[in-house]
């Protein structure tokens, strides 16, 4: 890889770019221009969802920025109140409007489970998963994939589904690293993509992050970033500043070695946003 242009290959032959810009918080508040500046610093994949509310947003930034659709890779998701097949085929066209597109190039179901009471979860998951099969067959989305899946939510998708998922989105950074949960994706040939990569900044003043910043030159953000494209795992970085934007895209001129990587997948857990796709375990303060 030697930009974020550079492509990983997804389970149906389509080609994704190793690195996305994250659309949620973003832009509180100044949405449009943080989107506009983040075409002109060059990211082209973008990752949104209904429930970000910058669908729109991006949409404009995206016309007005005059490049073609082509040319950019997008990602959205449906909510929990969503989903479902009538649902599931609604919100797909709420947020193609809204991103002025006929088609996605990839859409995925947000979480797996929308509450801790929802007990038929796993026929909700296929009830969704059958409408995108067919908006898939319609042309409207290019791959189908998941969000905040776990091996036991996938694996009814994977028996029960016609359609393999392409993608599965987690949190993900140095401190966070689902192991269990990537192991079984990559056994499945589900391409991972991290959220809060940096870990909503958590991580960045952690000592082994600034050690191994300081001797790569790096600055802690870069390394957590680079850490997970050298596991194959696509990042989604999001800021609202110009600077911070393009250290995000300069991951290339340096690797971490395998020593520092088995250092980084090790460390001790460092904090995590407390969303859990399994409500009812984070209410009991089980996770
Ligand atoms: P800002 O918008 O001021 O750049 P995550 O993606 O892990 O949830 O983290 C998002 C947060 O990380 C945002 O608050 C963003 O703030 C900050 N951030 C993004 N890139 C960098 C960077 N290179 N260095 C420091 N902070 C960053």
């Amino acid at each position: 890889m030697e930009s974020i242009y550079d492509c990983f290959k997804l389970n149906n032959d389509m080609k994704i770019p190793c690195v996305g810009f994250g659309t949620y918080k973003a832009a509180e508040g100044n949405n449009v221009e943080v989107l506009k500046t983040a075409i002109e610093a060059g990211y082209r994949y973008f990752d949104t969802a209904s429930f970000y509310q910058t669908e729109d947003f991006l949409g404009q930034a995206i016309r007005e920025s005059n490049l073609p659709r082509e040319d950019f890779f997008l990602v959205s998701k449906m909510w929990k109140d969503e989903m479902g097949y009538q649902q599931t085929k609604d919100a797909l066209e709420k947020s193609l409007k809204k991103l002025g597109t006929d088609y996605l190039d990839i859409y995925l179901i947000h979480w797996p489970r929308p509450s801790a009471d929802c007990e038929n979860w796993k026929e909700l998951d296929l009830e969704t998963w059958r409408a995108m099969e067919e908006l898939q067959k319609e042309g409207k989305i290019r791959g189908l994939g998941l969000s905040n899946f776990l091996p036991h939510h996938i694996k009814n998708i994977l028996e029960n589904g016609t359609v393999k998922p392409v993608v599965n989105q987690l949190e993900l950074h140095p401190g966070y690293m689902q192991q269990a949960a990537v192991q079984y994706c990559k056994e499945h040939g589900i391409q991972m993509q991290a959220w809060s990569p940096i870990g909503r900044r958590r991580i960045l003043e952690d000592g082994l992050i600034l050690e191994l910043a300081g001797k790569y030159q790096v600055s802690p953000a870069q390394l957590c970033l680079r850490f997970l494209l050298q596991n194959d795992i696509i990042p989604l970085p999001k800021s609202s500043s110009m600077e911070r934007m393009k250290q995000n895209m300069d991951l290339f001129h340096f690797e971490i070695s395998e020593e520092d990587v088995s250092r980084l997948a090790t460390m001790p857990q460092a904090g995590w946003s407390g969303e859990h796709p399994d409500p009812e375990l984070a209410q009991k303060n089980v996770v």
